[in-house]
């Protein structure tokens, strides 16, 4: 299997645009790829077997998987929607991988002109897996070339310019698109009907990171203690990509400590110096419900007003920090904006005003 690369990555590129406005405070719980997830491609799961969790998703994938290699088809289109680190890219490998063919990654931002676009679909071969990162950011331009590519196998290309110019059709090979989301509300509807499937990833249960901690720890070759995989699972933010990088930094502890396997001293004390706490947040969630707490006497408070007091953009704030904190019941989404909840306020031993009206 081939993997072929467009030229920069948009991990990498977020990464850096996000360095630059100097948010580095809370990366290392960030759901999405950092610096801090390098040198992990190894624990990718490489079949559908390996893959833990996201039982619904499996059954449906494997079923149209099974079908398409009975009848000797090509896959159907497949969009991955989810939040970050929840196994989109991965998913993606295992289908190109479980199909036998090549995959072409590239991403919604990198292809900015038609002529991008089209390059690729011509360069693919009979079978072959396109996967598109971060779909929704497709440019409309660019987007309309995909169009006809997925339906038909075709595109129209055109020749020349001004008067002179015309369109020529041409044919491309049969191919599976699989496309990935972080926002699939952000998909235009042309573009979402066209594809075969879309499977929604979830947030994974504590069991399930438990088991990608252990399967983690195995392949790096350490021992591992029940209670304290666990330990680590519950701090994950239900996030396999963070179970792995956290599992990576308990194991540093074991190295220096010089211990024969991981327990959960050990990672009580790798916790610490993190910094993070026994809910699975860090200073940085602590600093967003205590500015809600502190400074707008528990809200509601508007997003805008929120990140500028923070210091963040919005957007970072809305997909990167806030899911989690909605998600474990932290913070509480109103019509005039978010406020903290009860939760928040006894988790950070503030006195929870019993009688306030939001
Ligand atoms: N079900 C799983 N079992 C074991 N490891 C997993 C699983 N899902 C994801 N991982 C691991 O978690 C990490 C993140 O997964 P992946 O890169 O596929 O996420 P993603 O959904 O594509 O994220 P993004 O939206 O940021 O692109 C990878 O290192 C992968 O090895
Ligand atoms: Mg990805």
């Amino acid at each position: 299997m081939f993997v072929k690369f467009t030229p920069f990555r948009c991990a990498k590129m977020k990464f850096e645009q996000k360095k630059q406005r100097g948010e580095t405070v809370s990366d290392f719980l960030s759901p999405e790829r950092t610096v801090y997830d390098s040198g992990v491609q190894f624990l990718r799961p490489k079949s559908l077997d390996e893959f833990i969790g996201q039982e619904k998703v499996k059954r449906k994938l494997s079923l149209a998987l099974k079908a398409a290699k009975m009848r000797g088809e090509i896959l159907d289109h497949i969009l991955l929607a989810g939040p970050p680190g929840l196994g989109k890219t991965t998913l993606a490998h295992i289908i190109a991988s479980e199909m036998q063919t090549n995959i072409h990654i590239t991403s919604g931002p990198v292809l900015a002109k038609q002529g991008d676009m089209a390059a690729i679909l011509t360069s693919l071969e009979r079978g072959d897996v396109l996967f598109i990162d971060e779909i929704h950011r497709l440019n409309k331009a660019v987007e309309e070339v995909l169009y006809s590519a997925i339906e038909d196998f075709q595109i129209d290309i055109m020749i020349g310019k001004g008067p002179s110019a015309k369109s020529i059709r041409i044919d491309i090979q049969p191919f599976t698109l699989v496309g990935a989301t972080t926002r699939s509300g952000l998909l235009s509807s042309p573009l979402r009907s066209r594809f075969g499937m879309i499977l929604e990833l979830d947030f994974y249960t504590t069991e399930e990171l438990k088991e990608i901690v252990k399967r983690a720890a195995r392949l790096m070759d350490v021992e591992i203690e029940e209670e304290a995989a666990e330990m680590i699972a519950k701090r994950s933010r239900g996030t396999p990509r963070i179970a792995i990088r956290l599992t990576k930094r308990v194991r540093d502890m074991l190295t220096v400590e010089g211990a024969d396997r991981i327990d959960i001293r050990i990672v009580q004390k790798t916790m610490e110096i993190l910094n993070i706490d026994e809910e699975g947040l860090d200073e940085f969630d602590r600093k967003i419900l205590k500015t809600i707490i502190e400074v707008y006497r528990g809200g509601p408070v508007g997003l805008n007003a929120l990140a500028a007091s923070l210091g963040v953009e919005a957007d970072t704030l809305s997909e990167v920090y806030e899911p989690y904190l909605l998600q474990s019941g932290f913070i509480a989404r109103t019509p005039r904006g978010r406020i903290a909840t009860k939760k928040a306020y006894e988790h950070l031993k503030y006195e929870f005003p019993e009688n306030r009206l939001f």
